[in-house]
Parts: C-alpha cells; structure tokens; sequence
C-alpha cells in the first residue's frame, strides 16, 4: 500500500503521524506547497527528500500509488479528487466535501466508475462513544430516534492558535463555524437519526478575535423520519465540549467526550447506566477512523463515512448557510 498525503498543514501531518503509527503503508510520501512547512514535516516524520514533493503533479509523476489523504483547504477537494481517481487511487477525503454542489455528481460517478473506496473525514463517527450510541440505535433495542441534541464548544484560539492565518479566517477557503466545525455534528446527526428533511439556523460572529467569521452556530432540524434535531456550537467557551443526547422510544442515549462514556436510561427516573471509552489524546480517533479506511480499500469492512453520506452533510452545510443569511427554514427535499 503506497500513500501520498496531499497538504501538511494542521490536518496532513496528523494523518501522516497517524498512517505511521498504523504501519501499514510501504512507503508514504507527501506534497506540501509551503517550502517551509514541507521541510519540518520531512524532518520531523523522517521522509526522505525524494517523497517531499513541491506538489501535485511532481508528486504523481514521479511516483504511483494506491491510496491518498487529501488535506488541502475544501475548495481544491473535488480538481484533486477528479486527479486522483482518473489515476485509480483510493481516497481518504479531507471534510467538507467541497463548498457548492459544483461538480460532486460527476466526481460521485467517476469514483463509482472506477470502483474507487472514497472515506470523507467527518471523524467524529470514530469516537467510540458516538460509534456505540449508532450500533444501539442500528440493534433496534432503543425504538425509533425522537430528538437528536448535540451541544459543543471550545476555545478555538487556544486549541488552534494559528486560526486568523489559514482557511478558518476565509469563508470561500471553507472557513467559519458551520463549514469547519458544526458541519461534524450535522453530520453525526445524519448518521444517528438520518437525512435532514428541513432546516433553521441562526449563526454570528460573537467573539473570536481578529476574525469576522460566524463562530456561534443554533441549528434545529427536521429529519425525513420524522427526528426532530438541536445543534448548537461556539469557539470561545472554556470548556472543550460535546455532549449528544439522543431519546428514543424506548430509553435516552447519551455520549460524553470530556468524562469518556457513553450511558443510557431506559427507565423514568431511572439510574444511568455508564459505559466508559477510551479516547487517551486526540489521534486516537483518527487511528480509528484510518484503519477503517484501510480496512475497506483492503476488501474487508467500511469506511465510516462514505461519499454519499458526506454529500449529504454538504447540502445540510449549504442549506445552513443559506438560512443564517435570512431565508429561514430551508427544505433540503428534492
Ligand atoms: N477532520 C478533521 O478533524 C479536520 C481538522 C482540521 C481540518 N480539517 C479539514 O482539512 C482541510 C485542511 O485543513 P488544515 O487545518 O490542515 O489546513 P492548513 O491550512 O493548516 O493546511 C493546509 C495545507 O495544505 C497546503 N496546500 C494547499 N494547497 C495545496 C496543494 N494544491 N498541494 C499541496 N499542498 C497544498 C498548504 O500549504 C497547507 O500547509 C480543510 O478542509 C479542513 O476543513 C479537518
């Protein structure tokens, strides 16, 4: 298995981190636009000059492979992806798919032509509480999902210093709250209580410095089962949150992140039952999450989120946008 990670940034290096710790590649090798930032990561992860490519092209010229991480900013997605699957290439897809519908249908039937294993990154699938709340919702013990409520939060400038500097700060380079950070719930919510039928959003710059982007995000969604969906986010509260509740027919999921555990309630006023995760530093996800990859493009298991679910997610996005810039409820029915 060749791998050629396209962009090193803040999320490029932590899939090439991940994908050697994983050991399962033969050879990784990497493009990275920066000059600077190509020879850190050369020299931090041990890669030798000649898989450091100046970029794409060079890169796919002087080497072949089987699988690539796409980590560049949202809108070069799809141009790279078209690339990479002409080539017959797995990909592991950074999110948000992209930032318009332009384009997706013909990349959805080229990846489909060439039989092509595609996972978008929305690794919040790969937390163990999330993944152990969606096998009890998928085993039928719970009935039917109700409301989906998901509430997160953090400080953004401390865990993201560089935050006015890249993409974050440009909203056509993907940046602001709903394209990179609640677009995760989204589409959590999606794979919890499935695809969002209507939605309403009220986003604003509240308080995140030197940026005018939105960073508070309310959502309310409908769902096409009938589900019933509260998102809401900010990057400025200390804590760094999230906290699911999902309410079923028959009993309330919950998942923790900051305590580690899942639970569930199936009595009123009954006792939490608390099932404990392990999640011991923010790569662990991301392992979890690649080695599906892996495991799918090796013939054996799934990717956690396939490309038609990540298209979903993109359309809740759009439709996000559209409603906080004051059209209201936006029906995402065709
Ligand atoms: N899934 C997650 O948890 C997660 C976390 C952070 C970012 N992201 C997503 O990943 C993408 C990148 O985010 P980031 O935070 O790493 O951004 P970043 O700005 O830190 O890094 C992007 C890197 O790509 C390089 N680059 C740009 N165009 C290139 C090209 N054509 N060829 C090679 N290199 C190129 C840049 O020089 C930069 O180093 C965004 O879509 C973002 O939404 C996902």
């Amino acid at each position: 298995m060749r791998l050629l990670v396209i962009g090193t940034g803040s999320i490029g290096e932590r899939h090439l981190r991940v994908f050697q710790h994983l050991d399962r590649c033969d050879a990784i090798a990497f493009c990275e636009t920066h000059p600077e930032r190509r020879a850190e990561i050369a020299r931090r992860y041990g890669i030798p000059d000649a898989f450091a490519y100046t970029d794409l092209d060079t890169a796919l010229s002087k080497g072949t492979y089987d699988i690539a991480v796409i980590a560049t900013p949202a809108p070069t997605h799809l141009g790279i992806g078209m690339q990479l699957a002409d080539l017959g290439i797995h990909q592991l897809m950074e999110k948000p798919l992209s930032l318009s519908l332009d384009g997706v249908e013909s990349y959805a039937r080229s990846i489909a032509e060439k039989n092509l294993t595609v996972a978008v990154g929305y690794v919040h699938r790969a937390h163990p509480a999330v993944s152990a709340i969606r096998r009890e919702i998928a085993s039928g013990r719970f009935g039917k999902v109700l409301t989906v409520s998901i509430s997160t939060g953090q400080s953004f400038a401390q865990l993201r210093p560089a935050y006015r500097d890249v993409y974050f700060a440009k909203p056509e380079l993907g940046g602001g709250a709903i394209n990179d950070m609640i677009t995760h719930m989204y589409n959590v919510g999606d794979w919890f209580a499935g695809p969002v039928s209507r939605l309403v959003t009220d986003a604003a710059h509240q308080a995140l410095d030197g940026v005018t982007v939105e960073d508070t995000v309310h959502t309310l969604t409908r769902h096409e089962s009938g589900a019933m969906g509260t998102y809401t986010l900010n990057l400025y509260q200390h804590p760094n949150e999230v906290l699911m509740t999902v309410v079923c027919e028959r009993g309330t999921l919950r998942a923790d992140y900051p305590k580690q555990r899942w639970s569930w309630m199936t009595d009123p006023n009954g006792a939490w039952h608390h099932e404990p995760v392990s999640v011991p530093d923010r790569d662990t996800i991301y392992q979890i999450q690649n080695a599906a990859f892996l495991d799918a493009v090796e013939g054996f298991g799934e990717v956690l989120c396939p490309l038609e679910d990540a298209i979903r997610t993109l359309k809740v996005n759009l439709a996000s946008h559209r409603s906080a810039g004051g059209s209201g409820w936006e029906n995402l029915l065709t």
